[in-house]
């Protein structure tokens, strides 16, 4: 519950993202009281709307996204405007928003608190980050007792020298305690009970290690396309898309040490170390590292779907990838020689986001004469979407006069396990942007440093290695299925 009064203001107030989940969110916060009692949100955008055309934008909004509770709505439309900004490269163009905003903090004593939220295509950060500094709107007018912040979603740059040029221009109207970096992943409940189940349990991090763990699988499939979003996916690829982000994050949260106390910057400070350990990429020996797919024609639950290049808005040659399997190594003491398999694609098989840890065989088989020399190895599987559960492999005896081995499974369901309100990760971005904590978000070090292991591969293989086409509704290019092949584990 966040209760410093606030004026949220979302730019691109106009657009999908606002629509589909931050008024969304923002609507079912209130409702469930998780917003101050002195609020407002304040759309803006280049469109000139009314007050009242854009409040009724909102609730066609909610509809349309099946919100069921319109009981909130009369209380909420209340504090819900619109200021346009003709020209986000126009530094007088934010005039009228600073008056807005100005008149609201006296009229409704909001302390001078605000915080944009930029809801816009990546092209348009720059402008407004200044066009704020320029207006004055970034500054936090009573040190300390006023805050002015600004979130930014993903991607961070396109590659390293983007990344770092957005973040000067960013620090040109605002300090590092004022920008938050989203990652919505971050923000998933099953992905922050990674950390969770790490170290808050003692059973699992003695076995967290080269010692014992063969090789650890990290997954974000989907069975979506590119959709409606080609303009900017012909210009990001998977390893934009879903690397640069999502996916170091999973991969640092499984992978980090554990920091002294679960505190935005030293779980941050964690999360840099180990982007800090990665292995550079070895470009020289690509064969065995690296599979790059784009999907074709296919099925998906048995309705019939073009290829990425019949998309709309995608070039008949287009090269971009839709799916990436990369094998990663971690240059420490922890992690030496254990590969972290990370794959993510578009129009598979199925939506399934999760961390695989497979652990290594017996160190030696006491069943070898009766049953053979190999026991299938343990294998703890955290399902991090659709289906949000813990899943341990074991063996046991089959029951009956004979020695037989078969491997069971130990499931914890979350939706089982709890009945309670959970936060949609949108919620949650927006209340500790609320509340100012940086926990789930990036710091600039961390994005910088996966431009920099990322950054070689999008140059020197993206658009000149071979591009695998997959069957839309398959598990990928058969290539990948091959390097994927449970290969023999070692013995612990
Ligand atoms: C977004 C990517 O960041 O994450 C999308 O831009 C992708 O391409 C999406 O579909 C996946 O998110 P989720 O929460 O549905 O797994």
């Amino acid at each position: 519950h966040a209760d410093e009064p606030l004026a949220v203001v979302i730019f691109g107030a106009t657009g999908d993202l606002t629509s589909r989940k931050l008024f969304p969110a923002l609507y079912r916060l209130f409702r469930y009281h998780g917003l101050p009692e002195n609020f407002l949100v304040v759309g803006a955008s280049r469109s000139d709307l009314t007050h009242e055309a854009f409040r009724e934008r909102m609730r066609e909004a909610l509809r349309e996204h099946g919100e069921k509770h319109m009981d909130g709505w009369d209380e909420m439309a209340r504090r819900v405007f619109y200021c346009p900004v003709a020209d986000f490269g126009l530094a007088e163009a934010y005039g009228p928003l600073a008056d807005f905003l100005d008149a609201k903090d006296r009229e409704l004593s909001l302390g001078g608190n605000r915080l944009f939220y930029l809801a816009v295509p990546p092209e348009a950060y720059e402008d407004i980050a200044r066009g704020l500094g320029a207006s004055g709107l970034s500054r936090e007018t009573l040190p300390g007792r006023s805050f002015s912040r600004i979130v930014v979603e993903k991607p961070f740059g396109s590659d390293l020298e983007t990344a770092k040029a957005l973040d000067a221009t960013l620090h040109e109207s605002f300090r590092e305690h004022q920008i938050f970096r989203i990652d919505h992943y971050l923000a998933k409940e099953t992905v922050q009970n990674v950390i969770m189940l790490r170290f808050a349990n003692s059973i699992f991090e003695p076995l967290w290690n080269r010692n014992y763990v063969a090789s650890v699988h990290i997954t974000a499939a989907e069975s979506l396309g590119v959709e409606h979003r080609a303009g900017y996916y012909e210009k990001a690829g998977v390893l934009r898309d879903m690397f640069q982000n999502h996916m170091m994050q999973l991969l640092a949260l499984s992978a980090m040490e554990p920091p002294s106390i679960f505190e935005g910057e030293r779980v941050r400070d964690e999360k840099t170390k180990l982007y800090r350990s990665l292995k550079p990429f070895p470009l020289d020996r690509l064969d065995d590292h690296l599979v790059l797919g784009q999907y074709g024609a296919g099925e998906i639950d048995g309705k019939k779907v073009v290829a990425y290049v019949d998309e709309p808005g995608v070039a008949k040659d287009s090269r971009i990838p839709t799916l990436a399997s990369l094998k990663v190594f971690v240059d420490n003491w922890r992690w030496q020689g254990v590969p972290f398999h990370l794959v993510s694609g578009k129009r598979l098989r199925a939506k399934r986001t999760e961390i695989a840890v497979q652990f290594k065989e017996v160190p030696c088989s006491m069943f070898r004469h009766i049953l053979g020399d190999h026991i299938s190895a343990n294998r703890l599987v955290l399902g991090i979407q659709p289906r949000e559960e813990i899943t341990l492999s074991f063996q046991t005896k089959t029951p009956g006069p004979k020695m037989c081995l078969r491997t069971v499974r130990m499931n914890f369901d979350y939706g089982q396990g709890y009945t309670g309100p959970a936060l949609d990760a949108y919620e949650k971005v927006l209340i500790d942007c609320m509340l100012g904590d940086h926990t789930l978000f990036w710091r600039q070090d961390g994005v910088e440093l996966c431009w920099s292991f990322l950054t070689p591969i999008l140059n020197e293989c993206e658009m000149k290695e071979r591009l695998f086409v997959y069957p839309a509704g398959s598990d990928g290019p058969e290539r990948m299925a091959r390097l994927l092949e449970r290969r023999e584990i070692p013995r612990a």
